[in-house]
């Protein structure tokens, strides 16, 4: 099982994409995850990106493509499948996507309303030991771990208002070139239910 998941910032794309590879053996690729990583680990590419990531701005597409295609091209990510979250954002990503001959078998989208994105990405919280990611309200933390959670730097009102412009801009494109294979799910429910609805159209999609 080969999916992309689209959606705006904070739309749950990371918290659907856990539910699925946990059900489905698949390898999740978060592009904002694989980031991250490399600016805690403070490679050049680390750098580079964290400049762009702490504005809320896309990494440059050439760097974000080869970055995620050679993950979803190992071994281990052709012989399970993979989860693309966040991947890809502009139309080039896409085109690169289709250009590469990886197969894709749908494109699940997620819908929110903006005052729910606003919500959740104010309350969300991230365990810096686990990398699980939590939210006050919506999947409150085990009270032992409140006092080590941290705030994504790019979580202020500020930013999350420009990211969700610039996925607003960046997404018909997107929908427009992967077609018949776009799902859309309604993501402004409670997570269990956002899960059962992808199901539910994956399921029927046969
Ligand atoms: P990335 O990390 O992908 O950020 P994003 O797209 O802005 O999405 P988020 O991770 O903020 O949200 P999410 O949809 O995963 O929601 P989550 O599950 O956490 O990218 C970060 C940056 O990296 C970008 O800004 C860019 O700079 C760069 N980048 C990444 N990919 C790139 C690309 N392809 N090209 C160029 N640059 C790229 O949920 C959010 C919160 O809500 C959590 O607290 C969660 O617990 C809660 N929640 C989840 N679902 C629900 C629900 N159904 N109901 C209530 N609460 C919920
Ligand atoms: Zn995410």
């Amino acid at each position: 099982l080969n999916l992309i998941i689209v959606g705006p910032p904070g739309s749950g794309k990371g918290t659907l994409c856990e539910n699925i590879s946990r059900d489905f053996h698949v390898m999740h690729l978060s592009g904002g995850e694989l980031l991250r990583e490399e600016v805690a680990k403070k490679t050049p590419l680390g750098s580079e990106a964290f400049e762009y990531m702490k504005q809320g701005k896309l990494i440059p597409d050439e760097t974000m493509v080869k970055l995620m295609l050679n993950k979803a091209t190992e071994p281990a990510a052709l012989q399970h499948g993979v989860l693309l979250d966040g991947f890809p954002r502009t139309l080039k990503q896409a085109q690169a996507i289709t250009a590469a001959g990886l197969r894709v078998d749908a494109v699940i989208v997620l819908d929110v309303s903006d005052a729910s994105l606003l919500e959740r990405s104010a309350g969300r919280r991230v365990d810096p030991v686990t990398g699980e990611v939590y939210h006050l309200k919506f999947k409150p933390p085990p009270s032992q771990i409140v006092d080590r959670l941290v705030i994504r730097p790019d979580d202020t009102e500020e930013k999350q208002r420009f990211r969700m412009k610039i996925y607003k801009d960046q997404r018909d494109p997107l929908i427009v070139h992967f077609k018949d294979l776009v799902l859309t799910v309604n993501a402004d429910q409670p997570i269990p239910k956002v899960y059962a609805e992808f199901l539910f159209l994956l399921k029927q999609r046969g």
